[in-house]
């Protein structure tokens, strides 16, 4: 029986991070287990930043935006001896199970930590990038989505009065999730993405249409894996005679208290987390497939290439003439 684990948040942060530590510290020391907090995820782990958590440490943070251990970059950790280094500090305190919350980059360094040093690892999928094959949603995709929604209302109000055309920025890194289905639930008016060939030349004339049957602004949604709306904007001012501006989200999207549904998503996956720890397993992440709470080897993770659902862009493009 495994007697001691390891926790910690790395990469970008995501609402619902402090829910899935708090699942996972509760039910650990539930089952006997002791539990380590990790500062600032591998950085951390590689400072040796790591400290005993008590149940005081799980309690009013599941609601908390961010996450309570902190989070960083650490790029020196894809040096096999820097790893080694961090490995170590875990040994020493007899940590045989690591539960890392974080994107695929902090999947590949829980991979290399199971794989070089026998650490049992399970990822959690935490960003709010939705870019992670094995998981159809990562933890604070739904808070951000409806951060973006929130923005989408009021940037509404202004462009009806200017009647105007906004360019809407928004995160995902390399996956337009965020865009495409902002645009399906705030109604958005033009979708560029990148796992789409987006040619300016098609949302100009799209535009052009929409004033030709008289509706007189847009929200058109850009997802920054296209490409910055701010350039988006003057190439379509080239085209098109709409008074337009380019608006930039930015990290407003990675904070606030996350939805229910990520709440109890992390929830779920930090006690799944602590179920195959406690059988002595690793090596996995976790995901929610079908509404059903899967796991897969962690490698699954990055193993093709995580593709957005040609319906749900066929719909939204419909829905946005
Ligand atoms: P995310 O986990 O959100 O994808 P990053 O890609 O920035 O975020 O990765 C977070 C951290 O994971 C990196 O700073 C690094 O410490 C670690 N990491 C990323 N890629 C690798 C890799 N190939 N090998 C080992 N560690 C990695
Ligand atoms: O991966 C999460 C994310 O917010 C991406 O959507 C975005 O591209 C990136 O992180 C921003 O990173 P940083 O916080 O370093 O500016």
């Amino acid at each position: 029986m495994i007697k001691n684990i390891g926790i910690l948040t790395s990469g970008g942060d995501s609402p619902g991070m402090n829910a899935a530590v708090r699942a996972v510290g509760k039910l650990a020391l539930h089952k006997g287990i002791e539990v380590y907090g990790i500062k600032r995820g591998y950085l951390g782990m590689l400072n040796d930043e790591i400290f005993k958590m008590s149940e005081e440490d799980f309690g009013g943070i599941i609601d908390r935006g961010g996450t309570t251990l902190l989070t960083a970059r650490c790029p020196e950790f894809k040096d096999p001896k820097i790893r080694a280094i961090a490995a170590k500090n875990l040994k020493k305190r007899g940590i045989e199970g690591l539960v890392v919350i974080g994107g695929d980059g902090s999947f590949h360094g829980a991979d290399c930590l199971f794989k070089e040093h026998d650490i049992k690892v399970v990822g959690i999928p935490g960003t709010i990038d939705n870019d992670i094959i094995g998981t159809d949603y990562t933890i604070g995709f739904d808070t951000c989505l409806n951060t973006i929604l929130d923005a989408m209302g009021k940037i509404n109000d202004t462009a009806i009065s200017h009647e105007r055309t906004i360019l809407v920025e928004v995160m995902g890194r390399g996956a337009g999730d965020l865009a495409l289905y902002a645009s399906l639930a705030g109604g958005g008016d033009g979708l560029l993405i990148p796992e789409q060939d987006n040619p300016i030349e098609v949302l100009a004339y799209q535009l052009q249409k929409r004033r030709k049957i008289g509706k007189l602004h847009d929200i058109v949604l850009v997802s920054e894996g296209v490409g910055s709306a701010i350039e988006v904007a003057e190439t379509l001012k080239e085209k098109i005679q709409t008074d337009i501006r380019p608006v930039v989200l930015g990290h407003v999207q990675r904070g606030g208290t996350p939805s229910g549904f990520d709440r109890i998503l992390a929830t779920k996956m930090g006690a799944k987390a602590v179920e195959i720890l406690s059988q002595g397993h690793g090596g996995v992440m976790i995901g929610i497939e079908g509404n059903v709470i899967v796991t897969h080897p962690i490698s699954h993770a990055w193993e093709g290439e995580k593709t957005i659902s040609k319906e749900d862009y066929e719909l939204a493009l419909i829905l946005s003439r």
